[in-house]
């Protein structure tokens, strides 16, 4: 099945910095056939901007948070409504760091998921467990709690994606070993395959936390590895091409 290789940029970016990243990264494209699904995510207010200068390539937009309600007073925030206006297909719903600093809690992030599924964006549902819990042995349970209280009752084959992403891992430049990476894959594909009674080739879960370059290719070579989500090698046109071809 096709990867998906999806890129956060978090608060990072300009007008200008997006358009030579798109300009940048569509020339290293052109010429070569996609094999992966190219989803960017940048802040809000940069996403017209990199569809236009993105023109006619395949990538897509995703964004990196929606509200859970349709529209209405909720002043500073962005509905799921108009981020599909603007042609976003994915949005990125529960990552760590909305967590931890926005207290956004697994209800909201499962309501925030059933809302981008409502609207026809795929929710890219981030789950993952802090050093803590990893040292106390608790990676497994994290995970299946998190699944359990995130994954949206609507969630169906082909319309949401999970994204596991150790706390630890994001940022620190230390990963999970290729064998860490897929235990807690299979876990999450089976938790969530007898949950909505999919087919275990249904589940797409997507890895994040460090990937770069010279670590993408052996992570998307699992089996259990449905794509990446990448952060900071993200910011950098030719590092994320390079991410994107190493499958
Ligand atoms: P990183 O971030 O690639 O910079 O570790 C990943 C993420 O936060 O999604």
């Amino acid at each position: 099945m096709k990867k998906t290789v999806i890129a956060n940029w978090k608060m990072c970016g300009t007008p200008d910095s997006s358009k030579a990243w798109a300009q940048e990264f569509t020339a290293q494209l052109s010429g070569t056939t996609a094999k992966s699904e190219i989803v960017v995510c940048p802040p809000f207010p940069l996403i017209s901007i990199l569809k236009e200068a993105l023109g006619e390539s395949p990538v897509k937009l995703g964004a990196q948070n929606c509200h859970i309600q349709p529209e209405g007073a909720y002043t500073g925030e962005t509905s799921a409504l108009l981020l599909n206006a603007l042609g976003c297909e994915y949005v990125i719903v529960g990552h760590s760091e909305r967590r931890a600093q926005c207290g956004e809690s697994s209800d909201i992030v499962r309501q925030k998921a059933t809302r981008a599924i409502k609207t026809g964006l795929i929710p890219v549902i981030c789950i993952g467990e802090t050093a803590t819990q990893r040292e106390n042995g608790k990676t497994l349970d994290i995970i299946n709690q998190q699944i359990e209280e995130s994954l949206p009752f609507e969630a169906a084959a082909g319309n949401f994606i999970l994204a596991y992403e150790p706390v630890w891992a994001i940022g620190s430049g230390n990963l999970p070993t290729m064998d860490e990476i897929t235990q807690v894959h299979r876990a999450i594909i089976t938790n969530v395959s007898k949950r909505i009674a999919l087919d275990i080739t249904q589940v797409s879960v997507l890895y994040g936390g460090s990937v770069k370059p010279d670590n993408a290719g052996e992570i998307m070579a699992l089996p259990e590895v449905s794509g990446v989500l990448v952060g900071g090698a993200s910011l950098k046109a030719e590092e994320f091409y390079k991410i994107a071809a190493s499958c």
